[in-house]
């Protein structure tokens, strides 16, 4: 029987993986963080009500997990200011090459981390088992019981162990953002990315492999007290509207702004992430103010 999970892992992370060999992201499909660094700003917003909530400490930890070419990690190192900065603490963890940036340091395994740690669309990228239905495997079971016969489906279940491990590591908070459904909304996604387009999911190191994230199960996975918003309704509440105003050069600049946030946050696109946060010895109504439950951005619009 053909073994998914060992041949997807292979596919990006053997000896010639397309992540492993140093593949960049940027290469291949376009991220929140490669939009510009209004998403970074949103998180340091984020990170300064996390500072407050632990009451300052010494050290304060942003770690990126699946940091890919470091994008996110350098721009939260270099927008950072004022008290925070001095104390602030970047850590890109990545299992291609590491990119050499001043101020990031980069490691292959999560460190514990006093603050906030992020996996920007890390969860995608872990390997997963695929079934057909009917199926009697408990993740199934539990996670995907609409799956019906000669369906396929991702078992979500090493996601959920690896992100239960990466919020156990932290005190302040943890925060998933990724493209993923529900227990009411499942369906089959695995695809392949290359050279910016979607491609056949072929496991021979020359594309990007992944799949929807459920979200749900990684949230009960890791449990304590967490939310799931969206990327939309969550970059609003960190200030991040992008009104344009002023003239000449500052208008244009404001323009230029406004249009990222628009992508960002548009609900058809980027703004439709599920953000999935866990507070970790501090209140989540600390961190962000009651917003709606993340709805998943349905099929027919969805790209990948
Ligand atoms: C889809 S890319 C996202 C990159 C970046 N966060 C972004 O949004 O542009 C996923 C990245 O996660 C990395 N990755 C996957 N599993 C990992 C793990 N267990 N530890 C560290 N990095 C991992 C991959 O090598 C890849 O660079």
């Amino acid at each position: 029987m053909f073994d998914w999970e060992a041949a997807w892992l292979a596919a990006l992370y053997g000896p010639s993986g397309f992540f492993a060999r140093g593949e960049k992201p940027s290469s291949h499909f376009r991220t929140s963080p490669l939009v510009g660094p209004e998403l970074a700003s949103a998180l340091l917003s984020l990170l300064a009500r996390v500072d407050a909530a632990l009451g300052f400490p010494q050290v304060l930890d942003f770690v990126d997990v699946g940091a890919g070419g470091g994008e996110l990690a350098f721009a939260v190192r270099s927008l950072a200011s004022g008290s925070l900065a001095s104390r602030l603490r970047v850590t890109a963890v990545e299992l291609g090459p590491p990119v050499l940036l001043p101020g990031v340091r980069w490691t292959t395994s999560i460190p514990s981390c006093v603050g906030l740690l992020v996996g920007h669309e890390w969860l995608d990228a872990i390997p997963c088992p695929v079934v057909t239905g009917p199926s009697s495997d408990p993740w199934i079971t539990r996670w995907w019981p609409s799956l019906g016969p000669g369906e396929q489906a991702e078992v979500g279940a090493p996601r959920d162990a690896a992100w239960a491990a990466a919020v156990s590591s932290v005190r302040g908070a943890a925060l998933a953002i990724d493209y993923g459904h529900l227990v009411s909304s499942r369906r089959f996604t695995l695809t392949g990315y290359r050279d910016g387009r979607q491609v056949p999911p072929v496991f021979d190191g020359s594309c990007d492999i992944t799949a929807h994230v459920a979200l749900d199960a990684c949230a009960a996975a890791a449990g304590g007290e967490f939310v799931l918003v969206s990327q939309r309704d969550a970059l609003g509440a960190l200030g991040l509207t992008g009104s344009v105003a002023g003239s000449g050069w500052d208008w244009l600049e404001s323009a230029a702004r406004a249009g990222r946030i628009a992508e960002l946050r548009d609900p058809r696109g980027l703004g439709a992430f599920g953000w999935l946060l866990h507070g970790r010895g501090v209140d989540v109504s600390d961190l962000l103010p009651a917003l709606p439950s993340w709805c998943p951005i349905p099929a027919s619009f969805s790209s990948a």
